[in-house]
């Protein structure tokens, strides 16, 4: 009889220990700043890729480290207990590619995943458009064969990282007659001529990482940059989400251990009434409340990373869209109670920008809305009970 083993192994906690040390000295220091600024930090950008932590899921055969699904999650809530933003770059390297990796040629795979693993270009994922957001499926977004070549128009919306990132998987319509079977997936380069990018959005949170449009004009590519077979762009942009839903349930679980430790440090040191408020019992249990959040959260993570694994090795795993969907769902709500509690526990100083609990209960929010909303995701997870 064989279960499930989803508990970290002790090259998990040693991991774990090795990225915290980084995303204290290197991360942390630069993370009000990225906020405060609004700036990607091409410093920490440099700092992971010389720890190798910038791409970490790249098999090895494609020049990476090979990270299973766990550490992969370990690394992105680790970076993002020191900050939010800075996650999205393991974070979305990987949305940009498991398309590659579930679906492309070997040769595709070779051009595309070895200069991201050296840490020469990252990835981009560009689903969403600016009337096709939750209804994905319903994208404008033109491919039209040319020879040997197809030829791309339309507006994607809200990517995550364009103008830094080199490459890009883009969704577009190859058969307009055919709903979502008429969609496929491409590569697209940021040097194709043709490629421009929108404003950078200015938002609530993770402000250190870009969020803006990719517009293609008259874009031509050639063909073997299709990903997978024509008509199969949006199953494989579905599939990738089971995968990577995953880390943004990994980035919410890091901001809200980031807010949780920081609430935990404050209470013991402030005194009012004479005595730490830490000696509250009203505190404790909000402390305690939010621990069990965080855990609970945390072991459904773990336990769909663990499928999430088994799936990528050729197992598939019927509950992996649910478990991917519930752990992102549960992860995010917990994320956005536990920030928004911390900043209740440091009282006024919590509403102010001289303590990180305030851009942690910003960052959380995004966690709840993208990679679909967690209504969609209560929506993908009845689908799946009822089918
Ligand atoms: N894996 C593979 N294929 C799947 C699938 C999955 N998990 N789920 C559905 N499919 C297939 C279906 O079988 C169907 O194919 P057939 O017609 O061949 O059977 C096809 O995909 C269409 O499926 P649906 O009819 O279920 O599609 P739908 O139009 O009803 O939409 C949806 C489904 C769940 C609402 C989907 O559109 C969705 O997830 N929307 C949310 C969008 C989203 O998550 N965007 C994320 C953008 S990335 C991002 O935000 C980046 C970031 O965080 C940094
Ligand atoms: P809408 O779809 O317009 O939704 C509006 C509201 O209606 C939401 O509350 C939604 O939950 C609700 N709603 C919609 N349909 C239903 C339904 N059937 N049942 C119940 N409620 C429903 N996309 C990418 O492709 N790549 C990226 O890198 C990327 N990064 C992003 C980064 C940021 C900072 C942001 C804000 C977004 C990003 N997105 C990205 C897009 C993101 O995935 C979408 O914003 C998200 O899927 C929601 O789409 P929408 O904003 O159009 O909202």
């Amino acid at each position: 009889m064989s279960f499930p083993l989803y508990a970290p192994a002790e090259e998990h906690d040693m991991l774990r220990e090795t990225v915290r040390a980084l995303a204290d000295e290197k991360i942390a220091p630069h993370a009000a700043a990225a906020d405060e600024n609004e700036e990607f930090s091409w410093d920490v950008y440099k700092a992971l890729v010389a720890a190798d932590l910038h791409a970490v899921h790249v098999p090895e055969q494609y020049g990476g480290a090979g990270a299973d699904a766990l550490a992969t999650v370990i690394v992105i809530e680790e970076v993002a207990r020191a900050c939010a933003s800075t996650s999205l770059i393991p974070a979305v390297n990987k949305l940009g590619t498991v398309p590659l990796l579930l679906s492309a040629s070997e040769e595709l795979k070779m051009r595309y995943l070895k200069p991201m693993a050296r840490g020469e270009a990252m990835f981009s994922y560009a689903l969403s458009e600016p009337e096709a957001g939750s209804d994905a499926a319903s994208m404008r977004t033109r491919a039209v064969a040319d020879g040997d070549s197809y030829v791309l128009n339309g507006t994607k919306m809200w990517i995550t990282n364009a103008g830094v990132s080199e490459y890009y998987t883009v969704m577009a319509v190859t058969d307009p007659s055919a709903g979502a079977r008429g969609i496929s997936a491409f590569v697209v380069e940021k040097s194709d001529e043709g490629v421009s990018f929108g404003p950078k959005e200015r938002k609530l949170g993770i402000k250190g990482s870009p969020t803006r449009q990719v517009i293609m004009d008259n874009v031509r590519i050639p063909a073997d940059r299709m990903i997978g077979a024509p008509g199969t762009g949006f199953k494989t942009a579905l599939a990738t989400l089971d995968h990577t839903r995953i880390t943004i349930a990994a980035q919410a679980l890091g901001i809200a251990q980031g807010a949780l430790d920081y609430a935990i440090g404050y209470v013991k040191e402030r005194k009012q009434f004479g005595r730490p408020v830490a000696d509250f019992q009203g505190v404790q249990f909000m402390l305690a409340d939010m621990a069990m959040k965080l855990e609970a959260a945390r072991q459904l993570t773990y336990h769909a990373a663990a499928k999430s694994e088994r799936a990528m090795n050729g197992e598939p795993q019927k509950d992996l869209t649910f478990l991917s969907s519930a752990a992102k769902c549960a992860a995010s709500d917990a994320a956005m109670e536990i920030t928004t509690d911390a900043v209740q526990l440091l009282g006024g100083y919590g509403y102010t920008k001289d303590f990180p609990v305030e851009r942690m209960m910003r960052d959380a929010k995004i966690t709840q809305i993208y990679e679909g909303t967690n209504q969609i995701q209560r929506m993908v997870m009845a689908r799946q009970l009822l089918k």
